[in-house]
């Protein structure tokens, strides 16, 4: 499937069937965070794939909203990367998450982004803290996200290209006056769960 088919299929998935993600599909997985690319190839990033139900449910304590579905996925990916001489960890981490993404919906399988960096807990712990003593990652080892990964047990319809922000494509106002608009936006109303 091309990429523009892939991003049109793509949507966040937070319900899961109760069946395991074989190691065939999961070994495509790795490949495609280990093919991510990175600033100065520092490769600054690590890749758990947990299975484990007991650390999934610990996992799912990590913030008090948005992170809840983690203990019903079969799989999740912990993204975290060493800081140290590495200013763009975020950067290579976001784009191995979302690559990943992409290739989960090329799998047949759905996903979803849970937010770690910058969250905090109920009693205003961070989160990041919290995932790094689960797992027991080094202190240098800074945690973005985790991907939760499974087959879809609920089918989101994808968005519409009309409905897509079509005024934050920007150009030139010299070009604008030669060029018409593409499309038209129209005002969507996005949930805020995380
Ligand atoms: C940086 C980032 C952080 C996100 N964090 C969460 C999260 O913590 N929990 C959650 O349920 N969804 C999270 N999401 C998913 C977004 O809510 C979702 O992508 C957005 O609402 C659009 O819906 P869609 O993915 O179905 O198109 C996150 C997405 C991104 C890109």
């Amino acid at each position: 499937m091309s990429v523009l088919g892939l991003l049109q299929k793509r949507r966040s998935i937070r319900r899961y069937l109760k069946k395991a993600v074989p190691q065939r599909l999961q070994s495509r997985l790795k490949e495609v965070c280990l093919r991510a690319p990175s600033s100065r190839n520092l490769c600054p990033w690590t890749f758990h794939f947990i299975e484990n139900e007991l650390v999934l449910s610990k996992l799912s304590e990590l913030k008090p909203k948005g992170a809840e579905f983690i203990k019903n996925a079969p799989l999740a990916v912990v993204i975290s990367a060493v800081e140290k001489d590495c200013d763009t960890w975020i950067e290579d981490c976001s784009i191995a998450a979302i690559l990943l993404q992409m290739a989960v919906v090329d799998a047949g399988l759905g996903s979803c982004w849970v937010q770690v960096h910058k969250r905090r807990r109920l009693d205003g712990a961070s989160s990041e803290e919290y995932v790094r003593q689960v797992l027991a990652l080094p202190l240098d080892n800074r945690v973005l996200c985790i991907i939760t990964i499974g087959y879809p047990a609920q089918h989101p319809k994808p968005n519409a290209a009309d409905a897509l922000l079509w005024d934050h494509i920007w150009r030139l106002p010299s070009e604008a006056a030669e060029k018409p608009v593409e499309k038209k936006s129209k005002q969507t109303k996005f949930e805020v769960i995380e």
